[in-house]
């Protein structure tokens, strides 16, 4: 059973629903709303009106879609929403939709609009101010549609027209339904951020209730109700931002009640596990237990050479490690989880989509652990968790963290994992993180990091002939791990570095720098 599923938006007091009808833009929108300080959630479009109405939301956005509203199947919602006296805005698709769904008329247009559209504001109110657009005469939205309204339904005013006469902005001021043929969440359109804040704040009557601050308070309480008075909750530590700062949460709501575990399983880079350990040590009023495991995974790991093995192996070894330590220790009812917003959602909970990162699930613990779930960050997005963790305290050394894949080095060591090559490969990956720092460009990667080919060369160190391995190093730009792009180094500090690992590390021969982008590559090497 998961808590926190069902009840995280009713005890939020305002709040904005999106009915996903699976534009791309969607998550996008969720973000706008919440840079302007108003929570609010996905739901598939389908949810019905019972459903909705229940939450009590302030307001409704019907998103963008690749279907077209006229087309067979095209994905509609519960045509109540219209009655219900909650305001909404529909974006592209969502605008068609209402549009048709009120007796308006949408027709496949004669001529498409993709990218960067003038458009005129026909009526400013409410949605549009003359200080959002530098020139309201000649506004630029950014527009991706076919279909267009050709005719509002009864009682909609125009409120904007692109140069082409299409409709840009439709509104029913009365019952305060508005639609956006453009895009206002996206960089494109300068000054959309404010339309959606008008929406938001004088259409919807909301205010700036939500950020790092409330969330923690509301955590705070809901994990207290949540958790009772006397039941104590197990949480796995990796080191990672997510694990973190559920911990730090936990800490604050239950103190001694909350059991931390910190499985090492010695694939970490150098030092990492000693600091982790010393500040969840320092830091954490609750119990905290490391338990080093290394020798167990190496011997699991031994001769394995296939990247999905190692994966299995190390995933199956972590969850048996844990198991028996929290089992162990009494009387738990409750496991924390640090299940993030893009988690839940691309585990199709949200739109129904079955997109499942199978490979980057190591550290997570299954069902049948026998616990109930507690999952704290299942409402927010990777940067608000670190403006939470921020809130609650948690250092930098933690909160800029980069990404770190869950099999750790094991993924960076190719071929099979000894423990000398485990030590070979943190030496060199340390001699680039330090130099990499030093040169102040850390905070400008996605991740950088050194990987253990399983290539040897010949080389030449001092008098004699050498024969050893190949270091790579691999460093890269990337917004969100989808697509990322070598990162464009100085060429002193690769020297420097290259230098520095050839010399420190005698059995190094060589090192490269790999200059592939993700696609085609990826951003580890296995
Ligand atoms: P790739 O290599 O697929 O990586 O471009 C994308 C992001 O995911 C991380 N990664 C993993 N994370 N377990 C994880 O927890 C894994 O098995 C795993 N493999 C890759 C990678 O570091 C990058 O941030």
């Amino acid at each position: 059973m998961t808590k926190f599923l069902n009840e995280s938006a009713e005890s939020i007091r305002e709040k904005i629903i999106i009915l996903d009808f699976g534009g791309q833009y969607s998550m996008l929108i969720a973000r706008r709303i919440r840079e302007a300080g108003v929570y609010c959630e996905l739901l598939p479009f389908h949810t019905p009106w019972s459903e909705i109405k229940r939450l009590e939301p302030s307001g409704l956005i019907l998103s963008g879609s690749p279907a077209s509203v006229n087309q067979e199947n095209a994905p509609r919602c519960d045509s109540e929403i219209y009655k219900g006296g909650i305001p909404i805005l529909g974006i592209c698709y969502g605008m068609h939709l209402l549009a048709k769904d009120l007796g308006g008329e949408v027709v496949r247009g004669n001529r498409s609009e993709f990218g960067r559209t003038s458009f005129e504001i026909v009526e400013r109110e409410p949605l549009f101010r003359d200080d959002d657009f530098l020139d309201p005469g000649n506004c630029c939205a950014w527009m991706s549609h076919q279909d267009e309204v050709i005719k509002p339904p009864a009682g909609f005013d125009v409120l904007a027209r692109t140069e082409n006469k299409t409709l840009a902005a439709i509104g029913d001021r009365e019952n305060k339904i508005y639609g956006l043929q453009f895009h206002p969440e996206v960089f494109h359109t300068p000054g959309g951020h404010n339309v959606l804040k008008r929406f938001l704040y004088d259409v919807c009557g909301c205010s700036k209730t939500w950020g790092p601050r409330s969330f923690v308070e509301d955590a705070v309480e809901k994990i207290r109700r949540v958790v009772g008075e006397d039941q104590k909750v197990v949480c796995a530590l990796s080191g990672g931002v997510d694990s973190s700062v559920v911990a730090f949460l936990l800490d604050r709501a239950l103190k001694e009640r909350a059991v931390f575990i910190f499985v090492d399983h010695g694939l970490l880079r150098l030092d990492e596990a000693e600091q982790v350990v010393q500040l969840y040590r320092e830091k954490l009023q609750g119990q905290f237990i490391h338990v080093n495991a290394e020798k167990v995974f190496l011997e699991a790991l031994a001769g394995v050479t296939d990247p999905e093995e190692k994966r299995r192996i190390i995933g199956a070894e972590f969850i048996k490690v844990f198991k028996e330590k929290a089992l162990s220790m009494g009387d738990i009812t409750y496991l924390a989880q640090g299940t993030i917003y893009p988690d839940v959602i691309e585990s199709g909970t949200i739109n129904g989509a079955a997109v499942i990162k199978s490979h980057h699930n190591v550290g997570g613990l299954p069902a049948e652990l026998g616990f109930d779930l507690v999952e704290p960050l299942r409402e927010l997005f990777k940067d608000e968790v670190r403006l939470v963790g921020a809130e609650l305290g948690l250092p930098d050394s933690i909160l800029k963290r980069q990404p770190f894949p869950g099999p750790g080095l094991a993924v960076r060591i190719i071929g099979d994992i000894t423990s000398e090559k485990l030590s070979l490969l943190q030496q060199a990956d340390a001699i680039f993180r330090e130099e990499l720092q030093a040169a102040d460009l850390s905070e400008e990667m996605w991740q950088y990091f050194a990987v253990l080919t399983d290539v040897k060369v010949v080389g030449v160190k001092g008098d004699d002939r050498h024969y050893g391995p190949v270091i790579a190093l691999r460093a890269v730009v990337s917004e969100d791990a989808m697509t990322a792009d070598w990162a464009r180094l100085p060429h002193s500090l690769l020297d420097k570095t290259s230098l520095r690992i050839t010399g420190e590390i005698p059995d190094v021969a060589r090192v490269v720098y790999d200059i592939t982008s993700k696609p085609p590559g990826t951003i580890e090497w296995e």
